[in-house]
């Protein structure tokens, strides 16, 4: 009977971890660099070496844009830029393609996305 009981909260406790994992990893899924990933920045834009070219470089964009214009922008580009016009942003001309992401970023990604963002120095 001790045996039983030791072998049930035995398992309970390993349940408890194995819960805490799931949550842990589901966490790092949300993460804003995954983000940045899954939502198909990266196949425009280049952070720390890894990344495209068609639109500016962002390895620094914190230093440059604060989460409120970041937040805004990504949802709503054209606000800013006038699409199909040119841009000079860091010294470099862009033609104004990137697209607007209201409806394909949920709130809670446009978050973890833009506070990483911001995090760049
Ligand atoms: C199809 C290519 C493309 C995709 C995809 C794209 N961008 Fe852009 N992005 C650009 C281009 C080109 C510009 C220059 C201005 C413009 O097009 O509006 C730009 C500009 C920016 C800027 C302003 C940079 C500065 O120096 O002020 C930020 C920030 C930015 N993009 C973030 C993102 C994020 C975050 C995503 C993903 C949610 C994303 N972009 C997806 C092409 C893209």
């Amino acid at each position: 009977m001790k045996n039983i009981r030791n072998g049930i909260i035995l398992s309970v406790i390993l349940s408890v971890f194995y819960l805490f994992f799931i949550a842990g990893s589901s966490a790092f899924a949300l993460s804003g660099k995954a983000v940045f990933k899954s939502a198909g920045c990266i196949s425009c834009h280049t952070i720390n070496g890894a990344g495209g070219k068609i639109g500016p470089n962002l390895s620094k964009i914190g230093s440059k844009r604060n989460i409120a214009w970041l937040r805004s922008f990504i949802y709503n580009p054209s606000k800013y830029f006038a699409p199909g016009s040119s841009v000079s942003l860091n010294g470099k001309t862009y033609t104004v393609i990137m697209p607007p992401f209201s409806r394909t970023l949920s709130k809670a990604k446009l978050d973890v996305l833009t506070t990483y963002l911001e995090s760049l120095k």
